[in-house]
């Protein structure tokens, strides 16, 4: 069953209680929660404090995607504050620390993924692969929602499917950016199991419909 993560980077943050139970009545799978720094990628979204304060106002799994330089600094921060699976990105430091920071988001007793930009190779995961609960793959530049999907992506997804297969790994395939009603069947012919979804949830007013429409795409 494919798991639809909405993006709340596209939420109204003045109301986010209540977004977050509006997907969760619509039947979302995980939250998800991006966090920008301003120098992993050219905008800053949000962190901590708001992780707690969302933390306390649903029981949805939350799936915190950190794009930010060295996560080593912050991931056991984000695991206290209360993400269900913490992803760094492999880009955003050497392989040794990002490993080392897959091992201190276990430690917390929390899952891990690693997550790669739209010019990193597939192969870059290959390291990772047997040590993650979730490989993400961007198919947008990260940094904001609404940007359109990028269908030379799909290679890599099918890719990184492929792998996932053959060594039957239990981690999940998740994609991000640009995922609507129109892209997800791409998505998912491609072999993703969580689709995450910004605008196409959240700038639409029923959002059981929008999630709906996604996973069944
Ligand atoms: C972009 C973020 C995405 C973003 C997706 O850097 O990682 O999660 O919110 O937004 P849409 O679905 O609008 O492309
Ligand atoms: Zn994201």
């Amino acid at each position: 069953m494919i798991k639809v993560a909405p993006s709340i980077l596209s939420a109204d943050f003045a109301r986010l209680g209540s977004e977050v139970e509006e997907i969760a009545r619509g039947g979302a799978d995980y939250v998800h929660f991006d966090v920008m720094d301003g120098l992993f990628v050219p905008n800053i979204s949000i962190g901590i404090p708001v992780l707690k304060s969302l933390r306390r106002a649903t029981d949805m799994f939350i799936d915190a995607h950190l794009m930010i330089v060295e996560p080593i600094r912050y991931v056991e921060a984000f695991c206290k504050s209360g993400a269900d699976l913490v992803n760094v990105h492999v880009e955003a430091d050497t392989p040794e620390r990002v490993s080392a920071s897959l091992d201190m988001i276990r430690a917390q007793g929390k899952k891990c993924g690693v997550t790669i930009k739209p010019a990193t190779p597939a192969e870059a995961v290959l390291p990772y692969l047997d040590a993650v609960d979730l490989v993400l793959v961007m198919t947008v530049e990260p940094g904001f929602g609404g940007q359109s999907f990028m269908h030379d992506m799909l290679p890599k997804i099918e890719k990184i499917r492929g792998w996932i297969d053959v060594r039957s790994l239990p981690c999940e395939l998740e994609v991000d950016g640009g995922v609507d009603a129109e892209t997800a069947a791409l998505v998912k012919k491609a072999g993703a199991d969580v689709l995450v979804a910004g605008s196409a949830v959240f700038r639409r007013a029923d959002r059981s419909a929008a999630i709906k429409a996604i996973r069944n795409a």
